[in-house]
């Protein structure tokens, strides 16, 4: 494969690369970002309006992978005070399994300087990404149901636990995903248990 090239996207608006190339980057950006976020209310919009103005005032991030003039993949950041979240991550079908993805959530982990940053996952994808989570200790804080979709739950990685919740380590690959999310909702049950012994004990 042809040389793969990282570039931050607030670095070259730092280093006052032209105007007309970090567009045109953002605009590939927000062409691939589409192929995996097309499910997602409004993001086109929310991209637009929210991701791009935070590349200028420092409160976003974009570390894109490319090689020559094609973007393959990249990964979008949030960092403020109150929250290091991993918005987008996406590597090109074809380019994948290439330690792109790797490299770019290295960079991503040094710009947040968070190794555990927030990133919510589409349950059917848990998969892709257990690799680079197992390695870097991540888990499991919630899976949500119709949170942007009605028929994918969304996996909630390193938020804060909800009282409900219980963390669980990211699983190796080759367990099923049924298993994790068996599993997943025992635990929870377990918890909603003990919660409503409490609550009872407290009441009596
Ligand atoms: C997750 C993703 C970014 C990984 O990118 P990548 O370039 O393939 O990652 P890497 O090549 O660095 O692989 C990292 C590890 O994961 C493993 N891996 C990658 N894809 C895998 C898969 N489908 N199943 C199991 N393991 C997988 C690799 O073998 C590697 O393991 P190793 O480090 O032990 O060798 C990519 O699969 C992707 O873009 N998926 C869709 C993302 C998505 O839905 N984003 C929206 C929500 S943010």
């Amino acid at each position: 494969m042809s040389k793969i090239e990282i570039h931050d996207l607030q670095e070259l608006i730092h280093q006052n690369y032209p105007q007309e190339m970090v567009e045109k980057l953002i605009q590939q950006v927000l062409i691939l970002s589409l192929k995996v976020k097309k499910d997602y209310p409004d993001y086109k919009s929310w991209f637009l309006t929210t991701q791009v103005p935070g590349l200028y005032d420092n409160t976003r991030n974009i570390i894109i992978a490319h090689i020559k003039d094609k973007i393959v993949g990249f990964i979008s950041l949030k960092k403020t005070k109150e929250e290091k979240k991993i918005c987008t991550f996406y590597v090109e079908k074809s380019f994948r399994r290439n330690k792109i993805g790797t490299i770019l959530v290295e960079r991503a982990i040094n710009y947040l300087e968070d190794e555990k940053p927030l990133i919510t996952i589409p349950f059917n994808k848990l998969n892709e990404f257990t690799r680079i989570g197992e390695k870097l200790s991540w888990e499991i804080t919630d899976i949500r149901e119709n949170m942007y979709r009605a028929d994918i739950p969304e996996v909630i990685v390193n938020g804060n636990a909800s009282e409900t919740s219980s963390n669980i380590v990211l699983p190796d690959c080759n367990k099923s995903l049924k298993k994790i999310y068996r599993k997943y909702r025992i635990e929870r049950l377990k918890m909603l248990i003990i919660k409503s012994k409490i609550e009872i004990k407290s009441f009596v």
